[in-house]
């Protein structure tokens, strides 16, 4: 859902960005990683971090790790003022298109139980729950990890051009 005269770009995240994202991801997460845990991922040749601006304005990122055939995803956060607007689904649509073309056969994320809008988001691409890790956010609150087998697969070739297909109706 993009307005006339938007503009929307997708980059890839460096340290240099660090001061525009921090404030989101403390908004989102409170307080979420340190931003000495993201300098860290952003050096690790394995993780893949991405920005969605619009009009030039950092309002959500996403990442991931991608170790030898599995994508795992890391993080997605959205200004709370830009939901809804299909920009969390832009950036895993671009995450797992980049893990296929980088030979990832599955991908995995770990989501809390509570958090219905993200495992909503996750099933439109075909993650499934498979298991619960027990108290796995600060030791309180269970995370469901959700799995999605044959990212290589034509069938999920055209999985994601038809979610593509929604970003051009607006
Ligand atoms: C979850 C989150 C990333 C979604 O971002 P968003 O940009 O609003 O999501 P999109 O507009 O791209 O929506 C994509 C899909 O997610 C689902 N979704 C998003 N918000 C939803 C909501 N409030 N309730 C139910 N489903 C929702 C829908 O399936 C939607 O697809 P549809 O519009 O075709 O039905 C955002 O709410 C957020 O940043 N939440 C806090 C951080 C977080 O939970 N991150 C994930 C941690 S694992």
């Amino acid at each position: 859902m993009i307005e006339d005269g938007e503009t929307l770009t997708i980059e890839r995240m460096t340290e240099a960005h660090l001061p525009e994202v921090m404030p989101i991801e403390r908004e989102v997460f409170a307080p979420g990683w340190s931003e000495a845990a993201f300098r860290n991922d952003l050096r690790n040749p394995s993780a893949l971090y991405l920005n969605l601006r619009l009009n030039g304005k950092l309002v959500a990122y996403a990442g991931m790790w991608l170790v030898i055939d599995e994508a795992h995803i890391t993080n997605v956060a959205v200004k709370p003022e830009y939901r809804g607007r299909n920009f969390a689904k832009r950036l895993i649509h671009r995450l797992l298109s980049i893990a296929r073309e980088r030979g990832c056969v599955k991908a995995f994320l770990e989501v809390r139980v509570s958090n219905t809008p993200a495992q909503k988001l996750y099933e439109k691409f075909g993650f499934r729950p498979v298991a619960v890790r027990a108290k796995y956010y600060d030791n309180v609150e269970d995370a469901l990890i959700m799995w999605l087998e044959g990212l290589d697969t034509p069938e999920y070739g055209e999985v994601l051009q038809a979610i593509e297909r929604e970003f051009r109706k607006g």
